[in-house]
């Protein structure tokens, strides 16, 4: 099939995924906004009873070990903090998206949001060195949405995969998302930021799905964070946690040492930090 045809179906298919619930994009809103307080996103919560009900639920597990129940989303919020109030935004609303098996990639049902995750962890441990020029739950957030469009664009890689890999080894793609663009007309970075406008998500989340494997080409003052989430997807791939076989056939922008400060020797710490919260994380969040 001709690949401009092909582009076209895909982005039909962009414009059928459902809107995000309205908690869900007031909170991704706030959380893109450097000077927002857990009070903005417990304002927006209060709103929403399943999410409250959810909350109170989690806070109130053994996970947690309080001695006397929490009774107020603010007790709950305040013990679960931002980042997980986003995550569980976000498998609330668009969960069907995060957690569909990847054919396309080779991955199963959770590999994504499990890649998303460890991204949005590594990226916020990198966003925290770096404090003065990238916002840590910023970064966060970019990380469990980078990977967005391969919900999508698996559907119509299909087998493709093995043409993709079968590229590489000829060298005649230099990454997987060359493969993608080689093979479909479009990549999952692209079907990521048409989705993401569609959502009507923030700028900064627009250009960290769009430019998370070519952080270079964002726009200046939002590089910093772009290179945390290009960084910190590397650094979950590294750990063995990629989509399926696409897993490092991605190039590392070296360039990120302009941005961000992060030494070699930094690296390998960072691998065990993601890992060990990742590990708490989903165990509060009761996932599998
Ligand atoms: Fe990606
Ligand atoms: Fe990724």
């Amino acid at each position: 099939m001709e690949k401009k045809t092909l582009n076209k179906e895909v982005l039909a298919a962009v414009r059928h995924v459902p809107l995000l619930s309205v908690a869900a994009a007031r909170i991704l809103d706030l959380t893109a906004q450097v000077d927002h307080t857990l009070a903005d996103v417990m304002a927006v919560a209060k709103n929403d009873a399943a999410l409250t009900a959810r909350l109170l639920k989690i806070v109130n597990s053994p996970v947690y070990g309080l001695l006397e129940p929490a009774t107020s989303l603010e007790r709950a919020i305040s013990y679960l903090g931002e980042n997980l109030v986003v995550s569980l935004v976000l498998e609330d609303t668009i969960g069907a998206y995060l957690n569909k098996p990847l054919p396309g990639y080779g991955g199963g049902s959770g590999d994504l949001w499990r890649h998303d995750l460890r991204t949005a962890i590594a990226a916020k441990e990198i966003a925290l060195i770096n404090r003065d020029r990238c916002p840590p739950d910023v970064a966060f957030t970019g990380g469990l949405l980078h990977d967005i469009g391969k919900s999508i664009l698996s559907e119509f890689l299909k087998d493709g995969y093995q043409e993709i890999l079968a590229e590489l080894a000829e060298k005649e793609v230099v990454d997987f998302v060359g493969g993608e663009r080689d093979l479909l007309g479009i990549d999952h970075a692209q079907v990521g930021y048409e989705l993401a406008r569609t959502w009507g998500l923030p700028e900064v989340m627009q250009m960290v799905i769009r430019h998370h494997h070519e952080p270079s080409l964002a726009p200046e003052d939002l590089k910093p964070v772009v290179y945390a989430v290009h960084l910190g997807d590397i650094i979950a791939m590294m750990g063995g946690y990629g989509t399926g076989t696409d897993n490092l056939f991605y190039r590392l922008d070296q360039r990120y040492t302009d941005y961000l400060v992060v030494g070699p020797e930094q690296m390998g710490m960072l691998m065990l930090t993601v890992e060990e919260k990742f590990n708490e994380t989903v165990e509060t969040l009761q996932m599998r």
